[in-house]
């Protein structure tokens, strides 16, 4: 198998929200790929299509999504579960919503470490629910937690969400920060929703350390999220896990969770099965082709735009780029949308911490990469290079 390298019109045509919100723009802004999904995937579908296996979920395909998320975690991570521990959801979001209103007080503030992935801000409000934001702490090479603001955050008790790998700052948590988190998670007497929805895609250098398996603590005040929804390119599905590592929660999820759990896509869930089981060559090439094009994006930045901020994202295909330094007012992205036709993310909608900053989207063909750095680079140049207005 090779990544196939289509062209913008040729994804274009394909469809897909990235490439077609946005009319005439290079998609860079949602999380999709524009690789397309393991055959082991297609296989699956394929079978299902031809059974017309089109009924609610049967409990057997059910039983095989929660073998085959606990080997994945056993294989992926080193992380033993026991495969009832594992819920099928929609979604993360999802997910997300069901911690805030199934495992949390009503009033429980909602703690982000941000920059933070955009709808963790727009669920909170619909609960009823107040967000508190600890802004990460940018090194000169990397992203620290600050963790005297983390525990002012979440004094009293609070949720915290924890997303690693980290979107959009691409930062992947070593086991001493974990343990530090926790620390001050039960301190506080706080919980965690851990979204490790990106877990697949690390690259070498750094390793996936689930947060419910660095202490008794964390499995305790923890609930885990995952999907293969990023690493294999499925949201549309609509299959991912939640992992309970606390008895009292899996009995209140059994309890409470049904309907959540009833809204599960059955295609997702054969399909989910089948790429955490037969998935792993396909994604060992597409992390490669990733992390050449992580390469390429820092290399581009640093030729064509020097003064902006990236440090290469140790997880994820998002990549997280400051551009303060040009000055493009309160919405780069929109900036760049309107004078070079792309499509990113306003970092301001990751938090105040993402003010003069754009989320680009780097799971691309690398030739699209490239057309996006120099068209933001032509953009800037020609704004800077513009003449005065005579007018003034
Ligand atoms: C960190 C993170 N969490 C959750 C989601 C949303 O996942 P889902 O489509 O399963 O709700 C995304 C999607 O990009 C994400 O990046």
């Amino acid at each position: 198998m090779t990544i196939p390298e289509y062209t913008p019109d040729q994804l274009r045509a394909r469809g897909g929200l990235k490439w077609t919100a946005i009319p005439e723009t290079l998609g860079a802004f949602i999380a999709e790929a524009d690789f397309g999904t393991a055959p082991a995937v297609h296989s699956a579908l394929a079978e299902l299509t031809e059974k017309e296996l089109f009924t609610y979920t049967p409990p057997a395909m059910l039983r095989d999504l929660r073998e085959a998320t606990a080997e994945h975690c056993a294989r992926s991570f080193g992380w033993d579960i026991a495969p009832a521990q594992v819920a099928a959801v929609p979604d993360v979001i999802t997910a997300y919503r069901a911690m805030i209103d199934l495992f949390t007080a009503p009033g429980t503030p909602v703690v982000l470490m941000t920059p933070a992935y955009m709808p963790f801000f727009k669920v909170p409000p619909l609960c009823g629910r107040e967000i508190r934001e600890v802004p990460m702490i940018r090194t000169a090479d990397g992203w620290d937690v600050d963790g005297p603001a983390l525990e002012s955050a979440l004094a009293g008790g609070g949720l915290l969400v924890l997303c690693n790998p980290h979107n959009p700052i691409g930062k992947v948590y070593e086991r001493t920060e974990l343990e530090a988190i926790s620390r001050i998670v039960e301190a506080t007497g706080s919980r965690v929703f851990a979204d490790e929805i990106h877990a697949p895609l690390v690259f070498p250098g750094a390793r996936h350390i689930p947060y419910a398996t660095v202490s008794e603590a964390a499995a305790e005040h923890s609930i885990t999220a995952l999907s293969a929804s990023k690493a294999f390119n499925i949201p549309g599905l609509k299959c991912a896990q939640m992992v309970f590592t606390n008895r009292v929660d899996a009995a209140r999820f059994a309890e409470l969770g049904e309907f959540v759990a009833h809204s599960t896509a059955s295609p997702g869930i054969v399909a989910t099965t089948a790429a955490y089981r037969e998935g792993g060559d396909w994604l060992a090439e597409l992390l490669a082709y990733l992390d050449d094009n992580r390469a390429a994006l820092a290399a581009l930045l640093a030729e064509r735009l020097p003064e902006a901020g990236h440090l290469p994202s140790a997880g994820s295909y998002i990549a997280w780029v400051d551009l303060r330094a040009y000055d493009l007012g309160e919405d780069p992205a929109r900036f760049l949308r309107e004078s070079a036709g792309i499509a990113l993310t306003n970092g301001r909608e990751c938090g105040e911490a993402g003010a003069g900053h754009v989320r680009i989207n780097t799971a691309t063909p690398r030739a699209v990469l490239t057309e996006i750095v120099e068209r933001m680079a032509e953009a800037i140049d020609g704004r800077q290079e513009a003449p005065a207005d005579p007018t003034r």
